[in-house]
């Protein structure tokens, strides 16, 4: 399958709204209008970013209610933790991946909540960073880790994966059909010395591609970039992970809402949420995924690929 528009291209196009790397959320008041936030309420933000939706939440659960805004990412947790400051100790800030909601959630002495959120793929903090390896429109090291406390950068897949394993996640997770000679490029270009920066990384799979391929609307590099990405991050697997608990997590009549940016992952969230709607645990709320306005497509270019999906646990029986 090719990547379409409904794909995240990386690299994504701006979507800063002032130099300091801050995050432009996206869908902020459909998420507003599907989670259903009230006083009260235990929410959760499993990829708080830098705090565009946990900000619009949090006055929305006053009194006593609890924003519980967790990120892999300390640099964009500290920059929503000063967001939500006046908040005060209604918000719990969790370093953390989302995939371990169950044990983060013990943590704090909850065992279910009113709603989780999930905004996935990168933000603008991270891609607009180079040191953080994440895009090769600028040079940087090839790192991509979200969590920088993780061991695994992306120069660890490039240089110690066998060609073979290369081509597979390639091929995989970016949907590459040039997947086998981007690999064995790689293969011969690190015998002489590692890969250690993005734009090494681009230019030898921009040399790697026919000639017709390498002017297309996208960067040569921009699905191999996507598919290290995925794969330093495990973004399928920790998604995966969520979606096996999440029933468990919801209280009766908790909702959950999905914002994906491309098609694997919204496979992934369709079907399962398909799947515990026959299984009895909850009631798919939107029989079609929830896309952003034009208005908004034409304001945050990111936007145009986004598609939210919402569930509500069944009541207890
Ligand atoms: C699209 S951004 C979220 C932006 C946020 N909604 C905002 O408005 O600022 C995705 C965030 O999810 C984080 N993330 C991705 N996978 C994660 C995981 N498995 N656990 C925790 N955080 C994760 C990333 O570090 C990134 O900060």
């Amino acid at each position: 399958m090719l990547l379409g528009d409904d794909v995240e291209l990386m690299p994504p196009m701006p979507t800063r709204s002032d130099a300091g790397g801050w995050h432009q959320p996206v869908m902020v008041e459909e998420v507003l209008s599907w989670l259903a936030p009230r006083p009260g309420a235990a929410i959760v933000d499993g990829t708080a970013g830098t705090g565009g939706h946990t900000i619009a939440i949090a006055p929305r659960l006053l009194p006593e209610g609890r924003l519980i805004a967790i990120d892999r990412d300390h640099t964009a947790l500290q920059r929503a933790a000063a967001r939500l400051a006046d908040f005060g100790s209604m918000v719990s800030m969790l370093h953390g991946n989302y995939r371990e909601l169950p044990q983060l959630l013990q943590q704090l002495g909850l065992e279910a909540v009113d709603g989780v959120l999930l905004d996935l793929g990168m933000s603008s903090l991270q891609v607009d960073d180079p040191g953080r390896g994440f895009s090769f429109l600028s040079d940087g090291p090839l790192d991509m880790r979200m969590d920088q406390s993780e061991t695994a950068s992306a120069e660890t897949l490039v240089n110690t994966l066998s060609v073979d394993e290369l081509e597979e996640l390639i091929r995989s997770l970016g949907e590459e059909r040039f997947a086998r000679r981007i690999a064995q490029r790689i293969g011969r270009e690190r015998i002489a010395a590692p890969i250690t920066t993005t734009r090494q990384l681009a230019a030898l799979i921009a040399s790697s591609v026919p000639p017709a391929a390498r002017y297309g609307r996208l960067h040569p590099a921009t699905r191999t970039f996507q598919a290290l990405r995925m794969a330093v991050n495990d973004e399928l697997g920790a998604l995966e992970a969520l979606l096996a608990c999440l029933a468990d997590l919801l209280k009766p009549g908790g909702r959950a809402v999905i914002i994906t940016f491309h098609s694997l992952e919204d496979r992934l969230v369709k079907r399962a949420f398909l799947q515990g709607q026959r299984n009895g645990a909850w009631r798919v709320l939107t029989k079609k995924p929830v896309r952003p306005s034009e208005a908004e497509r034409e304001r945050n270019p990111r936007a145009r690929s986004a598609k939210l999906r919402v569930i509500e646990r069944c009541p207890a029986t």
